[in-house]
């Protein structure tokens, strides 16, 4: 990826100053296909059920991460009637505010919202049921994500789950000029996974999506 991120300074600030021009509003964080959040939410929903139940060795629901949460569309309708607690991270300091007023009633579970880069962000050690990274991978450079990734390891508690939730390219890694991301393909992701050191335990397509965007894949990773 080095030869197409030349500037990793510029990588990086681009897109904040993309994302800082972006109405917070669901369908700004979906890019336009804010119609499609339904889908997405209840093709989330029954995927992570079947990790958090009852019994030995499954997932607890104590407290939740959203990675590059915005305006917390998934920390409201996913993450919040799932775990007791939710903790927000998201690099958009105009999102987290409004997710404030978005988030509700229910946003009084919301512990933290930390207004930070997921390449500097360090999720506190032990804390996590299920960290979930959506829609933000692309905007970090590979070494940053499976440092990244590493960090989310310390940060579960035991039996949690990291959940990768992203566009995956056809082949190779395809650059966006506009919003200053790429696009990797499932094997470039599975291997930046198994850089950090984490499994794949299970991996699903997200179906039913429209035709003309990228392929989305969910990845549960401990
Ligand atoms: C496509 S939106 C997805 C928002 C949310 N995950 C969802 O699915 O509704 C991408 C989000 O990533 C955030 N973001 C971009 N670069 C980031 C970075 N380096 N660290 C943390 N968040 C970042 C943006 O501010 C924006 O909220």
């Amino acid at each position: 990826m080095g030869d197409i991120v030349e500037d990793e300074t510029s990588f990086y600030s681009n897109a904040e100053d993309y994302w800082k021009e972006v109405p917070p509003t669901v369908d700004g964080m979906l890019g336009g296909y804010g119609s499609i959040s339904n889908i997405d939410i209840n093709g989330s929903k029954a995927f992570l059920k079947k990790f958090i139940r009852e019994g030995e060795g499954k997932t607890g629901s104590g407290c939740a991460l959203d990675c590059g949460a915005g305006i917390g569309r998934i920390t409201k309708r996913l993450l919040l009637p799932l775990f007791q607690t939710v903790d927000l991270v998201d690099v958009t300091k105009e999102f987290l505010d409004k997710a404030r007023s978005y988030l509700g009633e229910d946003g009084k579970r919301v512990e933290n919202y930390f207004c930070c880069g997921l390449q500097d962000f360090v999720p506190e050690t032990g804390r996590y049921d299920v960290i979930w990274i959506q829609w933000v991978i692309g905007h970090l450079t590979d070494d940053h994500l499976v440092d990244f990734l590493r960090r989310c390891q310390k940060g579960l508690r035991p039996n949690g789950l990291v959940i990768i939730k992203d566009n995956v390219s056809y082949e190779g890694i395809v650059p966006d000029e506009v919003d200053s991301s790429v696009c990797r393909d499932l094997e470039i992701v599975r291997r930046l996974v198994g850089r950090a050191g984490l499994r794949i335990i299970h991996e699903e397509q997200q179906m039913n999506f429209p035709k003309e965007i990228y392929q989305v894949h969910m990845l549960a990773l401990r």
